[in-house]
């Protein structure tokens, strides 16, 4: 999740795309760069590693101002964007915008361009000559190509040859005062300024300038100059659209529009899911896990895989728990890491261990891995931080790309992790055999159905999660249950509304109950069950009979379509149906809106619950 800006308009555009760079910075940043087109002088390009601070020290020493023509009449063009590294190391050659070889072209993007690297081949052929390890680099390649004086026409041929899930902005030495954007599901929005033109990953970056916006929609291209604004549809067919104004204070447009930054990480969890696996998943339906650290002949040779992590993230790992023994059949151990690190486990050469940790600071889940390698393991580190301590103790790095979670309760990382474990379990079939290709195929096109999935489950259910969470916000015990893949959501489930709401909450086995904790229930409990599509379903629904006999108030989330969990439930959430391995990433979605929604009933700041930090580095 990069953010991206430019600005066309009768102002030196240097200080204004630094500034939108600022408010853009909680998108994450490992490097930024400008680019100035100046009329007659070329582009002036200027990029440096770290946060802003670096640029700034950088476009010093290159004192653009030097160049900006004082009579320019409105044709500052510039672009700029801040990087959270997806491809390529966190370098400058790295670093957008990208140029092709003239330098005519420069383009930022915010997103993954899946099949880069078969254009990249394609253009390497026809003599190209890359600079930068980066998937963004091919598109201004393409529009180079594509380019007879019409930049808009440029940018909409390249369009047609990228997939994946981008937005990008781009612009011309032959035509100053003309910016180019594109969007494919990446969020991309113009700012509409008085004889000036902004556009963005996200209206932060020029509010400051004009709170009036153009939203721009999946599959349209914008032209924007200093006077007008064009969006035509990816077939040419023009749109019409107003503009809206924004009222939000500063606060309020960092999170997106929504109240907090759990809210707005909540509606981000198909994105983060999208940007994780898809340029992963490779044209002719395979995982592409080359880049990770090591090779495939440590999948091929494990014997065992142990799994070590702390909270969600162990949550995370139960789910891939499931998916590695049905797809791989390869033996999994779980450990939380607080405990493994202690327990003299018996580890060595021929095991792989998994640590999973958002953060990649987590001292239990940092030590547990540490004693497993050496005691001769191969490691492999699942996080969402570049440059974090557990990139540099692992044999291997599998990056979640879910950007920046600033809410300390762990959501878009959580399915970000939970995704790459898919990832981890589908590689491991596909290397050892058990999976045919056919079956591979379907999954993996499953899981390209997600991020849809999700996004229609978020815009559905957050109405009705609020509803529910107004019967029982009072409530002071809530427990959950659920069994086989249905457990893990259980207890991530519960640990959502522990964290934010502060209510006593349990999650058991389902089967569990009649082993002692039924004796918890009564007539007021609320009892969250996790029913949907598993091989057990049966046996769920017959522990919701035995809950709803003692009078419990069930509260069931279900496949839709299927109609027997609302007979034993007061309260049903459906969930858009996919294959029972991938069901956490939707069956999830209800628990952490409900959580949400009981917290801020209960008048608590979700962002920053009491007691909690968003990376626990003490042990
Ligand atoms: C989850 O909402 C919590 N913030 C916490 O359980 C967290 O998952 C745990 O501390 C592990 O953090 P990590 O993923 O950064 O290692």
């Amino acid at each position: 999740m990069c953010g991206i800006i430019g600005y066309v308009g009768n102002r030196p555009a240097e200080e204004i795309l630094v500034a939108g760079l600022q408010k853009l910075e909680y998108r994450g940043y490992d490097s930024a760069g400008v680019a100035i087109l100046i009329p007659d002088n070329g582009v002036k390009k200027v990029r440096a590693v770290g946060n802003l601070d670096g640029l700034r020290g950088a476009l010093e020493e290159a004192d653009l101002s030097a160049t900006d023509e004082p009579d320019l009449d409105g044709k500052f063009t510039g672009i700029a964007h801040t990087r959270w590294a997806t491809h390529g190391r966190v370098t400058e050659a790295n670093a957008h915008p990208h140029g092709d070889e003239s330098g005519k072209v420069q383009i930022v993007l915010n997103g993954i361009v899946e099949n880069y690297v078969r254009l990249k081949e394609k253009l390497e052929e026809d003599g190209v000559v890359f600079t930068s390890e980066t998937d963004a680099e091919v598109v201004s390649h393409l529009i180079a190509r594509y380019f007879e004086g019409d930049l808009t026409d440029a940018v909409r041929k390249a369009y047609a040859d990228l997939r994946g899930h981008y937005s990008i902005v781009a612009m011309h030495t032959d035509t100053p005062g003309v910016l180019v954007g594109a969007r494919k599901e990446t969020p991309l929005i113009v700012g509409i300024g008085e004889g000036e033109n902004f556009i963005a990953s996200a209206i932060p970056a020029f509010m400051n300038e004009t709170r009036l916006v153009l939203e721009i929609d999946n599959g349209e291209i914008v032209t924007i100059t200093p006077s007008g604004v064009e969006i035509t549809k990816i077939d040419g067919e023009p749109v019409e659209r107003a503009p809206e104004a924004v009222e939000w204070d500063e606060e309020t447009a960092e999170k997106g529009g929504y109240d907090t930054f759990m809210m707005k990480e909540i509606h981000e969890q198909p994105e983060a899911i999208a940007e994780t696996i898809l340029d992963r998943l490779t044209d002719d339906d395979s995982v592409d896990l080359s880049d990770i650290g090591f090779g495939d002949d440590v999948f091929r040779q494990a014997k065992r895989i142990v799994i070590v992590a702390c909270g969600t993230s162990y949550h995370a790992g139960l789910v891939g728990r499931y998916a590695i023994e049905r797809w791989a059949r390869v033996p999994v151990e779980m450990d939380i890491a607080s405990e493994y690190r202690y327990r003299d486990p018996v580890i060595g050469e021929n095991d792989l261990v998994i640590g999973i940790t958002q953060s990649g600071e987590t001292a239990d889940t940092l030590a547990a891995m540490r004693l497993a390698r050496d005691r001769g393991a191969k490691v492999l580190a699942i996080t969402n931080i570049m440059g974090s301590q557990v990139t540099r103790d692992a044999d291997a790095v599998l990056f979640t790309r879910a950007g920046l979670e600033i809410g300390v309760a762990a959501t878009k990382t959580f399915v970000a992790q939970v995704a790459a474990m898919y990832l981890v379990a589908l590689r491991l079939a596909e290397l050892r055999g058990n999976l045919g290709f056919s079956e591979v195929s379907r999954l993996i096109n499953e899981l390209r159905a997600i991020p849809e999935k999700m996004e229609a489950t978020i815009d559905s259910e957050s109405e009705r999660m609020l509803e529910i969470a107004k019967l029982h916000y009072d409530q002071k015990f809530f427990l959950y249950l659920g069994r086989h893949i249905g457990l893990p959501v259980c207890l991530e489930g519960a640990l959502k509304l522990k964290e934010v709401s502060y209510i006593p909450t349990d999650a058991y086995a389902a089967g569990e109950m009649k082993h002692g904790p039924i004796a918890l229930l009564d007539e007021s409990t609320p009892v969250v069950c996790v029913a949907t599509d598993s091989p057990i379903l049966d046996k769920v629904l017959s522990n919701m009979e035995e809950v709803k006999a003692r009078g419990a108030d069930v509260i069931a989330v279900a496949t839709e379509g299927d109609d027997r969990v609302s007979k034993v439930s007061e309260e049903t959430i459906s969930v858009p149906r996919t294959d029972w391995v991938l069901q956490p990433l939707v069956a999830i979605l209800p628990l952490q809106l409900l959580a949400y929604h009981v917290a801020r009933l209960n008048g608590h700041n979700v962002d920053q619950p009491r007691n909690l930090a968003k990376t626990v580095t003490v042990e």
